[in-house]
Formats: C-alpha cells, sequence, structure tokens
C-alpha cells in the first residue's frame, strides 16, 4: 500500500475507536491518511488522537477559513486515492444515499471522484431496518463499496449483524480495491511516511462510475441460506443414527455464494470442515435443530438445501442401551421436511433449490421430487459411485425448464457454477 493516501471519514459511533487501530494498520502498510471527524465521531475520539496516529491535520468543519485556504474541500476529496468511511453510522449512509451535503464529511463524499469504501457500524435493528436496507441498495447502485458488517454481541447488549468488522478485515477490503495492493504485493512492510504518492497502477473507479458488473457475478447485499452435512439422530446418550453425507458440496456452495459477496448462513451437521471465510455458520445435530436453525435465519433471497436430513428419529433412551437386554425396539418418528416446508412458508426464499442423492433413476426421481417439494431447482446427483465423501460431483440440474447435465467436475467447480447460475437467477 506505499504511497496510497486514504481519507478517512470518522462517523459517530461507539466503533470509532476502532478507527484508530485502522489508521495505524494503514500506516504500518505504507499509506497516509487524512482524517475528517464528524461532529458525531468527536463525540468518541478526539481529532487530537486522529492527528497524532496519522501525523496529519485533522478536519471536522466546512467553515474553517484556516482550514480552506491551506486545503479547499474539493480538494481533499481529490487528493485521496481512495475514501474510507469508518465507522459508517446509518445516519451518515442515509445521508450519502440521499445525497446530502451538510457539512465537512457529507460534502466531501459528494464532491470525490474517488472510489469510496464504507464499514458500516450500527445496532443490530438499524442495520436490518428496511430504510438502512434501502440505502446500503442505493450506494451499491451507485458504485459505493459498503462492506458487511460483522455479527455478534453489540456495545448496546443485543446481538446480530452490525458490528464494525475488525481493522485488518478493513485493510483487507481496502486492498481489494486499491489497484496493485492486493494481497500478497510484494515491499509492503513498514515505511509509514507519505512521502512520493505513488500511481495507481489503473484508474480508480469512481463513486458514481461503477461499472455495471456482469449479469450474475454479484450477490452483494443478498442473503443466501445453506444446509449442509449429515443430521444426527440420537438413540441413547452414546449412539446415533448418522449418514455418510461429508458436508463438503455444501459448503463449497456457501464459499463460493460468499466470493460473489452474499451474506451467507450455513447451517451445518456434524462435520469435520473448517469455515469458509466470510461465512456465518450455526452448527446442529439434529433434524429439528436444523429446522429451528433455518427458522431463525429467515428471511433469506435464496436457500440451498444441501443437507442429507436423517427422514426418521427415535425418542432416545435416557441411559444407555444394554447389549444383555436384546436388540432394541426403536419406535421411529418422521423429522421435519425442511425443504417442503420452506416452499410452503410465508417466508419461502425467492429461490428455493434442493437436493437429491439417488442410487438410481436419479433425473425422473429428481423431477418428481421438486415438484412435491415445491422448490425451484433440484440438483440430482447419482450417489451409488464415490461421491459421497469424494471430491468430484455430477449433476444433473432439473428447473421448470428443463433438466441440464453436468459433466463430472471438482465440488468446488459445482458450487462456482451453481453460484452464477444463482446470481444470474436473482439479478
Ligand atoms: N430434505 C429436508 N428435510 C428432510 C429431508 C430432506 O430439507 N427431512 C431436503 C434435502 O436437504 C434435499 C432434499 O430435501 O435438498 C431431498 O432430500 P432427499 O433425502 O433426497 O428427500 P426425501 O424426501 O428424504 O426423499 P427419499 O425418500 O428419496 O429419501
Amino acid at each position: 500500500m506505499q504511497g496510497q493516501r486514504i481519507l478517512l471519514i470518522v462517523g459517530g459511533g461507539i466503533a470509532a475507536y476502532k478507527a484508530c487501530e485502522l489508521i495505524r494498520l494503514l500506516r504500518k502498510a505504507g499509506a497516509s491518511v487524512r482524517c475528517v471527524l464528524t461532529a458525531g465521531g468527536a463525540h468518541f475520539v478526539t481529532p487530537m488522537t486522529l492527528a497524532a496516529l496519522s501525523e496529519n491535520p485533522v478536519y471536522t468543519s466546512l467553515w474553517d477559513l484556516k482550514d480552506e485556504t491551506e486545503m479547499g474541500h474539493i480538494q481533499l476529496s481529490r487528493e485521496a486515492d481512495l475514501v474510507v468511511v469508518c465507522p459508517a453510522t446509518a445516519d451518515l449512509m442515509a445521508k450519502m444515499a440521499a445525497g446530502i451535503a451538510d457539512d465537512l464529511a457529507t460534502t466531501l463524499l459528494l464532491a470525490t471522484d474517488k472510489r469510496v469504501l464504507a464499514v458500516p457500524a450500527m445496532n443490530v435493528r438499524m442495520w436490518l431496518h428496511e430504510a438502512t436496507r434501502r440505502n446500503v441498495k442505493r450506494l451499491r447502485d451507485d458504485g459505493v463499496e459498503v462492506i458487511e458488517p460483522d455479527e455478534g454481541e453489540m456495545a448496546c447488549g443485543e446481538y446480530g449483524p452490525g458490528r464494525l468488522p475488525e481493522p485488518e478485515a478493513v485493510v483487507a477490503a481496502i486492498r481489494k480495491i486499491l489497484p496493485g495492493t492486493g494481497s500478497g504485493t510484494a515491499g509492503e512492510a513498514g515505511g509509514g511516511g507519505a512521502g512520493t504518492h505513488a500511481l495507481p497502477a489503473a484508474p480508480p473507479r469512481a463513486f458514481g462510475a461503477r461499472s455495471p458488473s456482469p449479469k450474475g457475478e454479484d450477490l452483494s447485499g443478498r442473503h443466501l441460506l445453506i444446509t449442509a452435512g449429515p443430521t444426527h439422530e440420537p438413540i441413547d446418550p452414546v449412539r446415533v443414527i448418522a449418514n455418510r453425507s461429508s458436508g463438503k458440496q455444501g459448503f463449497a456452495i456457501a464459499e463460493a455464494l460468499a466470493e460473489l459477496g452474499a451474506r451467507v448462513t450455513l447451517v451445518a451437521g456434524p462435520v469435520a470442515l473448517p469455515t469458509p471465510v466470510g461465512v456465518h455458520r450455526v452448527d446442529v445435530e439434529t433434524a429439528e435443530q436444523m429446522q429451528a436453525a433455518v427458522d431463525a435465519a429467515l428471511p433469506a433471497d435464496a436457500a440451498v438445501l444441501v443437507a442429507a436430513v436423517a427422514d426418521w428419529r427415535v425418542d432416545p433412551a435416557a441411559s444407555k442401551l444394554k447389549k444383555a437386554d436384546g436388540p432394541p425396539q426403536l419406535a421411529w418418528r418422521e423429522n421435519p421436511d425442511i425443504l417442503a416446508g420452506l416452499a410452503r412458508s410465508h417466508l419461502r426464499p425467492k429461490l428455493l433449490i434442493g437436493f437429491a442423492a439417488e442410487t438410481g433413476n436419479v433425473v425422473e426421481i429428481a423431477r418428481e421430487k421438486r415438484l412435491r417439494k415445491g422448490c425451484d431447482w433440484i440438483l440430482a446427483n447419482d450417489v451409488s459411485g464415490e461421491v459421497m465423501g469424494g471430491d468430484l460431483n455430477s449433476i444433473h440440474l432439473i428447473t421448470a425448464e428443463g433438466v441440464e447435465h453436468w459433466a463430472e467436475a471438482p465440488k468446488a467447480d459445482v458450487a462456482r457454477r451453481l453460484a452464477r447460475r444463482i446470481a444470474d437467477a436473482l439479478a
């Protein structure tokens, strides 16, 4: 990031303190930072702190004549290589979306011809509010990069999405945007001086001049729900009914969707797989727990139910069944059909996708299953070979329009192909 110039707008919120660490990391990576502090932001961090960390003057007012003679606000907004708003409050993003310019920060944001990255932080209800959803969508349509907030416990005591991402994640997002600074760029250690400003390798894309993403390549702002892996249905405290699902295909799909910018909730049965980067994982064991986790994750724009859910459960014995008592009589009960239930739900995702693992007559059975379960697409595969637990999969995609046969490919490739199809369908 050597020589890159960041204009950092610090909005008002408890997360403003993380802006201090962000400045430190950016300077360590070789960037120079100029800060603009909003009136709200000044309640949480002082201009003195930001000035000391950035080793640059801090700008707070549109009406400061001294600042205006030294550097006009238009110049300030144009001299940067990237404008970063961190934390971006609900109020600040609403003003940005509406084009309001009633203080220095919002005036700069309207005057800039540079890329803008907004890092939101707010209460979970504010983040999920229709008005904020609308504003985020409008900003993204306008070409502003709005990264997803973290999910977790908030300063206000509530839980959910809205926490400011860690400064390291913000630096990673900045690297993705600034030309020539992607992760792995050599020669970035240390430094910290503003020095000479290296010219970016390619002109940055300006706010308001977003090149339209190719159809089907962008899932930002979408919530995708995935189920994956087997379920385990307990028989007694030590035994379960299980199946051979490895979870690999579902995890690969979650990863591919996150790569296209979606917010992904992955409800995972018992599997020993790492959580894909950027994916929110909810671990469950039984079909009933999976059902509850799916319900809690709604609403979603699309859902892909890959899990091999046990169709049956038994009422588990309270203590270990003993061999001496002879073969147990298990009283079977039917588990909820999560896919069929979701298809009937008033929160049915716009695009609902199921899987069908069959051992013969694959396409015929899957066609019938699509209609019976009420989903839009079924991905059918023949699991009589090595598919379960293996790394390859060959898929028949069954939709209302017909059947597509996908050649055998690694599960990661199948996942990426499906993710692009989903993005296309939701575009
Ligand atoms: N599924 C589900 N809940 C269940 C069973 C299945 O959500 N209790 C979903 C799976 O995740 C998959 C699809 O339904 O997306 C098809 O699963 P499958 O086991 O093939 O369907 P079944 O209804 O169990 O049919 P079969 O009699 O062939 O086992």
